[in-house]
């Protein structure tokens, strides 16, 4: 579901779900700070005033227990891990306006605001509930105190949360065959008196609320089942010393369940952002507060009006109850805003599963930059290798193969030999005006830009640039501009003043991709101000007229250091994979939100049945899987065939021009003795339209119709798609 009015008066807001403090970053993790750092930066590309901000999660089960493994205080533990983060972002290029932590002053006191408020409003109920307690540690097992299975759908879980399974949040006690983590005993039961937020006070409202729900598939649908019959109360407070007091004054020895304070962070944070700021520049009330008469706009209509506060939250797929029933809820309760959208994202994984912290099945942060390949390059791979929603799986020949061939091949290999053109020739930009054509390819591809924008689609918004270099390398290469220019200088002045202004749409596309490479080719145009601030409306403004000799913008990815790094993980995944087989207990891990469970993750292989394969008198299936990632690299796309030639002295082969929308394109196809040919054109059909060039009989072959069996049946669409349609 999209967003059809953008930019929008207001300031809008982007967050990632915080990370807990308390384990080293893994490429896992990076994958939603990135996402929501090039959404962030797209949203600015459109002129939406945009705040990025985080903070360190410190409380809750998931910092005591590790800190307690440590034998360390959880303050310190978590201080240490929040300083480690506030340093590793920025190395990839993730740029938060403000990156605070749930345990700072403003989180703490902005946390006892907002229960405070719930208090006030009624939404909050005591009730004697039963905990969990170990005997012999003699001390109660709030959360991830306690493992067992999970009362929904069986699979192993943490006490508050189904991790391996079905990805719900378990209320204390809810738990079956609870174990304690401390002793590895069965937990004992005593009752015990806790706060609960009625969420059920909230249940005609979440409903609108998901209605209303824009970003991912996922976040808008899979909590629909959750709010269906009575919603259950959450319970709010732990048996803990760790964490941020209940207000109340009943509440002395309780604190807040760390889901409380976390989410409450995206608000502080922002807060804080507008402290430094000033109001002026940023003003975090109209984002978070409704208006009412003072502000304007309110989220307490069930429609959203031109003035509301853009809140996007990214966050990993495991989160969604948190962040599309709980949160809302949270906020509605104590007076603020909703969030607009919720972006989930897929779980990245090594061949074919997920990342295990505690195993060390993982490329870390740190390993990554240790390589020397610029963060850009991880940024691109990572955000456009699959749609945001899906799992993608890391593989370093995929990184070099995509590196090279899309980053080295095409974007840097255009920009340069354009730039370097120029330079030569003219010392800068010639003097022409850009033709109606590329003016006309660089204004749909700033249209693309805008609609990923709208549509939430960030493995669009990392493309566009690398596909516009693409366009550009075909253009070059089909003017001949180092013919041209003894044969024909005004046409070369042209191609090449075309060339430039498309290189520089490109650093404006390429921004919130790759903010540091796209700097750089700025500054190799020599343009003025930073690439940063530059919007879409001005990639058509005339490039400057005198620049530098320009530099490559990136280096080859060279086989020896792939075929180094595949080394390191495979004895790396083969050591996790025996730990996995000589333990089959839980992944102690406590990195949570971004891995998925590695058990919830192993991938079924379905035996191939060669024989029947064999009786109908069909290839037998393949057992190799491939992934989503994969298949997205085949650019199908849907034509028709408008005319068709046989080739002479070749037995098989038909020249096709077949229609693909965008362009008509020249295939070389064996179908001559299998179709008449006369019949062809009129023919719908589907074309791989990236497939290698190839020459056969003298003749270019640029794509691949699609046709199955001995037979060469052509595959065809059932409906009306238009032509150049993207077959997925
Ligand atoms: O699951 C996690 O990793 C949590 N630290 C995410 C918190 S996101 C937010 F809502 F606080
Ligand atoms: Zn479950």
């Amino acid at each position: 579901m999209s967003h059809e009015r953008l930019p929008t008066d207001t300031p809008a807001v982007v967050t990632v779900g915080l990370p807990y403090a308390n384990g080293n970053l893994h490429i896992g993790h990076l994958l939603g700070y990135v996402s929501g750092d090039l959404y962030a930066r797209a949203l600015r590309r459109v002129g939406q005033q945009t705040a990025f901000v985080c903070g360190s999660d410190m409380h809750g089960t998931p910092i005591a227990v590790n800190a307690a493994k440590e034998g360390v205080d959880p303050e310190e533990f978590a201080l240490a891990y929040h300083e480690q983060y506030t340093e590793r972002f920025p190395q990839f290029n993730v740029d938060f306006d403000n990156y605070g932590h749930t345990h700072d002053e403003t989180n703490t006191e902005l946390t006892r605001e907002f229960v405070s408020s719930w208090i006030d409003q009624g939404h909050i109920v005591e009730q004697e509930i039963e905990v969990a307690w170990d005997e012999q540690a003699d001390q109660p097992l709030p959360d991830r105190y306690v493992e067992g299975t999970c009362p929904y759908c069986g699979e192993r879980a943490r006490g508050d949360e189904c991790d391996e399974g079905c990805q719900r949040h378990l209320e204390p006690g809810e738990i079956e065959n609870p174990t304690s983590v401390l002793t590895g005993n069965p937990a004992e039961y005593r009752k015990r008196e806790h706060k609960f937020l009625r969420l059920s006070d909230f249940q005609e409202y979440l409903n609108g609320f998901l209605d209303r729900l824009e970003g991912t598939e996922k976040a808008r649908n899979q909590p629909r089942e959750w709010i269906e019959g009575e919603l259950e109360d959450l319970c709010i407070t732990r048996d803990m010393d760790w964490g941020i007091d209940y207000p109340g004054e009943d509440g002395d020895d309780l604190v807040l369940y760390v889901w409380v304070d976390a989410p409450i962070e995206y608000v502080a944070s922002t807060k804080q952002y507008t402290d430094r700021v000033g109001s002026e520049e940023y003003d975090w009330e109209d984002v978070w507060k409704p208006g009412g008469e003072t502000r304007h706009g309110t989220a307490w209509d069930d429609e959203w009006t031109d003035e509301s506060g853009e809140i996007i939250h990214v966050i990993g797929s495991d989160i969604i109850q948190h962040h599309c029933v709980f949160w809302p809820a949270m906020l509605r309760g104590a007076g603020y805003n909703e969030p607009r959208a919720v972006l989930a994202t897929g779980f990245v994984g090594i061949d074919g599963k997920s990342l295990s912290t505690s195993r060390n099945r993982a490329i870390w942060a740190e390993e990554y930059l240790d390589t020397g390949f610029h963060p850009d390059l991880f940024r691109y791979y990572i955000t456009t290798g699959s749609g945001l929603e899906h799992d993608v799986d890391f593989s370093w020949d995929r990184f070099a193969e995509r590196v090279n061939g899309e980053l080295v091949g095409t974007f840097g290999n255009f920009c340069y030999r354009a730039l370097l053109f120029a330079y030569r020739n003219y010392e800068g930009t010639p003097e022409a005006d850009v033709s109606d054509g590329v003016r006309e390819r660089i204004e749909n591809a700033v249209a693309d830009f805008e609609d990923a924008v709208a549509d939430y689609d960030v493995r669009t918004l990392g493309s566009l640039a690398v596909e516009l270099a693409q366009f550009g390398n075909e253009y070059i290469q089909r003017n001949e501009p180092w013919h041209l220019v003894d044969e024909d200088p005004e046409a070369a002045e042209q191609v090449i003043r075309d060339c430039v202004q498309l290189a520089k749409a490109c650093a404006v596309l390429a921004q919130p991709v790759m903010p540091e490479k796209a700097a750089t080719l700025w500054d190799q145009l020599d343009e003025d101000g930073t690439v940063a601030d530059a919007t879409l409306d001005g990639v058509l403004a005339a490039p400057s007229a005198t620049f530098d000799e320009p530099e490559e913008l990136f280096t080859q990815v060279e086989d020896e250091q792939i075929e180094e790094l595949n080394e390191t993980l495979r004895d790396r995944v083969e050591t996790a994979d025996e730990k996995t087989a000589s333990d089959e207990s839980a992944d102690e891990d406590a990195t949570g939100s971004t891995e998925k469970a590695d058990t919830a993750e192993e991938v079924d292989t379905e035996e191939t049945d060669g024989d029947a394969a064999a009786e109908l008198g069909v290839d037998p299936l393949e057992t190799d899987r491939i992934s989503f990632e994969a298949f997205q690299d085949l650019d199908m796309r849907v034509g028709e065939i408008t005319a068709a030639e046989p080739i002479e002295g070749a037995d098989e082969l038909v020249v096709l021009s077949v229609d693909i929308g965008v362009e008509q394109r020249q295939v070389v196809a064996g179908l001559k003795q299998l179709h008449d040919v006369d019949g062809l054109p009129g023919t719908r059909v589907i074309l791989l339209a990236n497939m290698e060039r190839a020459e056969l009989f003298g003749h270019e072959s640029n794509g691949m119709v699609l046709a199955a069996g001995e037979e060469a049946d052509l595959l065809t669409t059932h409906e009306d798609a238009p032509l150049g349609s993207r077959v997925r």
